[in-house]
């Protein structure tokens, strides 16, 4: 709760509409003991018209410096609300200076907003009257220094990442980037589907998968517990075998003796305890180290779901069911693929944002791409405008720009055949990968589509069958797909999708086509068999749409915890 010398508890849901520099109270934090700092600094005054007013506010020293032959100190505060800090001032009369100062320190303090001397940068600054609470860094142990760190360095700490100006800024651009996802579809009438992440088919085909297994763990276990307690002997069995016989042969010559009943109760009682015995010994003796093997190949049978299981590629398949029920559907999850692509586009897991409709066919899922990246580029500019702008000025001049672009430019369409016909008419670049039909466009032709030739997104569609997923539609000229990729400069394929063949003939036959066995996918086949509908949908790789907002070059950097060859961090 607020105390005496702060202001009345406000809602938070009110920060986002009363910053216009007109409401006379700091926004006090809903769920906790603070004024978040954007709601001082981030207001069209720059928090001016809240002079006088008594905060509490909490953060992280991005810089400290002590003043006036240390009687003072200047400590610049970020809380992560927004990129900018709030400038704090505190006397040594109130703390202890040396601490405080140190970047990394967490400080929670209170005091008055006051305007600060003229000509200075900032329209307001705190004045610390209390500290409630530090968190102290010892700066020579630290490993984030106040000095310009590279991207790269700071994947070595990604927990501590959050706390640099530019991983939060992605991070802010990231979560506005997942609500805009939501607002557009949920807006449009889509539903979110939960699709698994574990899954026992491979949507892609492409044998990408990430094994889910307890086999290797069992194995370790039971290997571990054999050496403490090793298995029977033969001659141990041998003898238990012998036990059984010999408690028999007593009942048998006790029946024959007419003996009384509780004398041949118990007999048999001791009969079943040896019984028992030499069954758990027969079962231990089958205990074998390393994988259950069956026919010469792994027995997955006695793995965890009794069948081999993946992490997902894409939650496609299953929310094609949601879509074959529900009409409008979604899916945004993370996605798995075990590729050893060592480039600045690939992680090992991924997030997709998936939608897939009923009665709709390429067209309609072109234009539902289109709409949705415009959107999201809309949003970054109407919410996130003030990270957008740090990125402007730390990583990419053209960002804001380009955002600007592809909100209000429509997107050139053309289809495979053209794409390649483009490129193989480009005389002032010699590619690496030869352009010629049938081949998968390279990151290399991606970009020189989007970025030189169109200077905008282009949607290229209709692409050779070989080279797409068999549940792509077979166009009429029985060699292309109405498949489509969404291209952006910067980035190259940010979209993937297709119209889905509903024709069940023809996708059975297109599985058996691209080598893969049927069994697995009998179920997907079921959507075919019973009420199939034409229906289409596509995935936008999440972290190539952050890319492709902030400008950063490496896609390592715009997921909190990268996963890629070689390295899962924590
Ligand atoms: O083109 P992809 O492989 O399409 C699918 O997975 C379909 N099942 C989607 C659908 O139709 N529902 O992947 C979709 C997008 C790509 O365009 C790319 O942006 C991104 O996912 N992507 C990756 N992003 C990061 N790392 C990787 N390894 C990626 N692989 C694909
Ligand atoms: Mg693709």
């Amino acid at each position: 709760m607020a105390s005496d010398t702060t202001p009345p508890l406000i809602d938070q849901m009110a920060a986002t509409t009363l910053d216009d520099g007109h409401n006379a109270s700091a926004l006090w934090a809903q769920f906790s003991d603070r004024v978040m700092i954007r709601s001082i600094v981030c207001r069209s005054d720059g928090g001016a018209g809240l002079a006088g007013q008594n905060v509490r506010v909490g953060g992280w020293v991005k810089t400290g410096r002590e003043q006036g032959k240390g009687s003072f100190a200047f400590l610049e505060l970020n809380d992560g609300s927004c990129p900018a800090n709030l400038q704090v001032i505190v006397e040594k009369e109130v703390s202890p200076l040396e601490q405080l100062v140190q970047t990394g320190t967490c400080v929670y303090v209170q005091g008055q907003l006051k305007e600060p001397p003229a000509g200075t940068k900032q329209k307001v600054e705190l004045r610390v009257e209390k500290v409630i609470d530090v968190g102290p860094v010892d700066p020579a142990k630290y490993p984030l220094p106040k000095t310009r760190l590279t991207l790269e360095f700071l994947r070595d700490f990604v927990h501590l990442r959050p706390r640099t100006n530019t991983i939060s800024a992605v991070a802010r651009i990231r979560n506005a980037l997942a609500y805009a996802t939501h607002t557009f579809f949920q807006k449009h009438g889509f539903l979110y589907v939960h699709t698994p992440i574990i899954t026992t088919s491979d949507c892609e085909g492409a044998g990408e998968l990430f094994q889910v297994t307890t086999l290797f763990s069992d194995a370790e276990k039971l290997e571990k517990e054999l050496k403490q307690n090793p298995p029977p002997s033969e001659s141990e069995i041998e003898a238990a075998n012998l036990l059984v016989k010999e408690k028999g042969d007593i009942i048998s010559k006790l029946k024959s003796a007419k003996a009384n009943k509780e004398e041949i109760t118990a007999a048999v009682s001791e009969l079943t305890i040896a019984k028992d015995s030499l069954a758990r010994l027969e079962e231990r003796s089958k205990l074998k180290p390393g994988l259950p093997q069956k026919d010469g190949k792994i027995d997955y049978s006695r793995d965890f779901f009794a069948r081999q299981a993946f992490l997902t590629v894409s939650g496609q398949l299953q929310v094609e069911g949601f879509a074959c029920a529900l009409s409008n559907v979604y899916t945004f999850g993370p996605t798995f693929r075990a590729e050893h692509s060592h480039t600045s586009r690939h992680l090992a897991e991924f997030w997709m944002v998936e939608p897939e409709i009923a009665f709709a066919d390429l067209k309609d899922n072109m234009n539902c791409a289109e709409a949705y990246v415009k959107f999201l580029c809309q949003w970054l500019l109407d919410n996130c405008l003030d990270d957008m702008e740090f990125m402007v000025k730390n990583f990419d001049k053209t960002a804001i720009d380009r955002l600007k672009m592809v909100a209000s430019t429509p997107f050139e369409r053309i289809s495979y055949t053209e794409a390649v016909q483009l490129l193989e008419n480009v005389t002032d670049k010699k590619f690496d990968n030869k352009v010629e039909w049938g081949i998968d466009l390279a990151s290399e032709h991606e970009r020189y589509l989007s970025e030189i030739i169109f200077k905008k997104p282009v949607i290229v569609y209709n692409y050779p069958k070989g080279i797409k997923a068999f549940y792509m539609r077979l166009n009429e000229d029985m060699k292309t797909v109405a498949a489509m990729d969404v291209l952006v400069p910067k980035v190259g394929e940010l979209v993937g999708g297709s119209q889905r063949e509903e024709r069940y003939e023809v996708i059975e036959k297109r599985i058996l086509e691209a080598g893969l066995p049927l069994e697995p996918y009998d179920w997907y086949l079921d959507m075919r068999r019973y009420g199939t509908v034409k229906h289409c949908g596509f995935g936008l790789g999440f972290e190539r749409m952050v890319l492709f907002a902030t400008g950063i070059d490496n896609i390592r950097d715009v997921i909190p915890f990268p996963r890629y060859p070689g390295r899962a961090d924590l």
